[in-house]
């Protein structure tokens, strides 16, 4: 049974990534027990979208932030919750993150979690997906589980009673079948290919697995091994709502690396540049087939 870091010793792993990986893994532990255990209301103040911020959301960026800081090779990290990318130090690595992971779904109890993007740079204007060392989700839910990449396929750790992660899945892998997680289908008001796409997963009798939480919804299409998460534009916000640094970039890294696809509808997201921190962009994400079928069916 290997542990989080008994794992990235075995893949050869510098020691600057393999700190800053465990410094991320002890974040996700404080950031679960304080999403079981404090106030799930309101902060009362908004984010640069615009969006309310929870008080766990603003709790979940402060002991990132404090972490991130406390780690010398870090040297500049980016969070959903931060205005602009902060310096931390002269560490040659850039650390960006959406500390958590599902708004909508804290008071209500469901899993969320953290999405972590790890590169070596001093900013993350300019950086593409593609030049992720790293990267990885925790998902916060009846356990707490580490899905991650460090270019050498995707692996899975639990949390155990004692608090140390274990190696769960040494080789998680998408292939196809019929799943979906049909995000945005408000965009099926206005637009008829979106429509059209989504008829033709009713008609063949996908099975429906939508939580309104991107973290959980792509943990299932990589630990079920098949489906397709989407999420397009519409009307007046045409790119959606999920940033491309924060959400796709980092999600795209762990779904390449499973074997599955991610576009944007027309490119691939590991090749967007990252003009601004809080730039988002459609995403269709999954198994290969599907996400071609998408690039069909959208440039119709
Ligand atoms: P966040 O809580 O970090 O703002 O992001 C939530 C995201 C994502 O998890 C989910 O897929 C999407 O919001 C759902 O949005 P809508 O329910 O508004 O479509
Ligand atoms: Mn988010
Ligand atoms: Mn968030």
């Amino acid at each position: 049974m290997k542990t989080f870091g008994e794992y990235l010793k075995g893949q050869g792993a510098s020691d600057e990534l393999y700190s800053v990986l465990m410094t991320l893994k002890d974040a996700s532990s404080e950031i679960s027990e304080a999403v079981r255990v404090a106030d799930k209301g309101e902060a009362g103040t908004e984010n640069i979208y615009g969006e309310q911020q929870l008080a766990i959301d603003v709790l979940s960026d402060k002991i990132l932030q404090g972490m991130m800081k406390g780690n010398s090779f870090v040297g500049v990290i980016a969070s959903e919750e931060l205005p602009d990318e902060m310096s931390v130090g002269d560490g040659e690595y850039g650390v960006c993150y959406d500390p958590l992971d599902g708004y909508s779904l804290v008071d209500v109890n469901l899993a969320v979690g953290s999405i972590f993007g790890i590169y070596k740079t001093k900013s993350f204007v300019g950086v593409k997906g593609d030049e992720q060392l790293a990267s990885m989700i925790a998902v916060y839910g009846p356990s707490t589980t580490l899905i991650l990449t460090v270019g050498k396929g995707v692996v899975k750790f639990m949390m155990d009673d004692d608090g140390e992660f274990i190696l769960r899945e040494d080789e998680i892998r998408v292939d196809e079948g019929k799943m979906f997680a049909p995000g945005n289908l408000r965009a099926c008001a206005s637009r008829q290919d979106y429509f059209d796409l989504v008829s033709f997963w009713c008609k063949e009798k996908y099975t429906l697995r939508y939580s309104g939480g991107m973290v959980p919804d792509i943990n299932q299409i990589l630990l079920k091994g098949k489906g397709i998460f989407s999420y397009p534009g519409y009307g007046d916000v045409p790119d959606g709502k999920l940033r491309l640094l924060f959400e796709c970039a980092p999600m795209s890294f762990l779904m390449e690396q499973a074997g599955g696809a991610s576009t944007d509808g027309k490119i691939r997201i590991m090749d967007k540049e990252v003009e601004r921190l809080d730039q988002r962009t459609p995403i269709f994400i999954g198994s290969k087939d599907e996400v071609k079928r998408c690039e069909e069916y959208l440039s119709s």
